[in-house]
């Protein structure tokens, strides 16, 4: 059964080889928990592990289940009601009288609350089913922006305004006709170019308000530009997309395809880290794009995946050159390694 590392206790048995991402033994199936493995386990940010039944209380891991995931899920909701509260003043009241102090608190709030959430990434993914807003879209995407940001080594102020620019990036969909935004079919060119118009939109807005730094007005006019030129709107390229736009563009993406949309399931993560691999490293600034698929598979190691020929399997170990397709352990002991078995994938997560 597993556990999430919070609910480890003192004596408990391991009940599988743990590796580092790198794939250096960790610690030996069998071993008996102690705090020095606690520790251990922590320094390598590993989030859940396999205990043998005999050595628990009964708990089955089910990350929606914990405590840490119950406060996550209610401080994410109030976040969202807070930020619509925020998002409809900018819209609706004069820019030289909007107290624009209240996302800075929420930004800060958010900053808080999730800055040492070694299980962030993965309780994001399980958010989803609850709801696909503009406004929860952009709570979710402030804080991978943040944590993306972290893994950068970027200073902390520059951390925190990660969040303020994923809480504002795309307030220009709330500009945009609702029968476009929540259209549940293929958009026509006609109406792509509408919802594109958001970033141009939202930029204009956010202008108007003197109070807001300019790096976040810049990252709602260029977070859907790409390092190769394939982006919009104005087709930048490289270097002159600003780093806080290349980092909330990582995020956005990453968020929209994990996500539940009106016309589709969320994708795998695997599979979206398969598209980073195949697209997204030109696309994206590529030493941000290969830190964050490192960082966020590393999460979904020991995680149990539905394999495309019907059997559950367990991400044993994650390689480094194809990172979307890792070694597996089947339930009946057999391993396979999906890196050279092209035939077979992973197609969803299994709680
Ligand atoms: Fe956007």
């Amino acid at each position: 059964m597993k556990l999430s590392l919070e609910n480890i206790k003192i004596g408990m048995n391991v009940g599988q080889d743990l590796y580092t991402e790198n794939g250096q033994l960790i610690t030996p199936k069998n071993s008996v928990v102690t705090p020095e493995l606690i520790a251990k386990l922590k320094k390598f940010r590993i989030s859940c592990v396999e205990v043998i039944s005999d050595s628990l209380d009964d708990t089955i891991f089910d990350i929606k289940s914990t405590p840490g995931f119950i406060t996550f899920q209610s401080e994410c909701t109030e976040a969202k009601e807070n930020l619509i509260t925020s998002l409809d003043s900018i819209l609706s009241e004069d820019p030289n009288n909007c107290n624009i102090d209240m996302i800075k608190d929420l930004s800060a709030l958010l900053y808080e609350k999730n800055k040492k959430n070694i299980n962030l990434i993965d309780m994001v993914y399980n958010m989803h089913e609850y709801s696909d807003t503009v406004y929860t879209h952009s709570v979710n995407v402030g804080m991978i922006a943040s944590h993306l940001g972290h893994w950068l080594g970027l200073p902390e102020e520059e951390i925190k305004l990660l969040v303020t620019c994923g809480l504002f990036h795309d307030i220009g969909k709330l500009l945009i006709p609702k029968e476009i935004l929540e259209k549940p079919d293929k958009l026509t060119p006609a109406e792509n170019k509408i919802m594109q118009s958001h970033v141009s939109k939202g930029f204009e807005l956010l202008d108007q308000f003197k109070d807001i730094d300019d790096r976040v007005k810049k990252v709602a006019l260029l977070h859907h530009e790409r390092c190769d030129g394939s982006g919009y709107y104005m087709h930048l390229k490289g270097d002159q997309i600003d780093k806080f736009s290349k980092i909330i563009a990582i995020a956005d993406a990453y968020e929209a395809m994990t996500s539940e949309r009106a016309y589709r399931e969320p994708i795998c993560p695997f599979t979206v880290v398969g598209y980073f691999e195949e697209e997204g490293l030109h696309k994206f600034e590529t030493k941000y794009v290969l830190k964050f698929l490192s960082k966020i598979l590393n999460s979904y190691l020991h995680t149990r995946v539905l394999l495309s020929n019907g059997q559950e399997a367990k991400v044993i170990l994650i390689n480094k050159n194809i990172r979307s397709k890792p070694l597996v352990k089947v339930d009946d002991g057999q391993f396979i390694d999906l890196s050279v078995t092209p035939e077979i994938s992973i197609v969803k997560m299994v709680d």
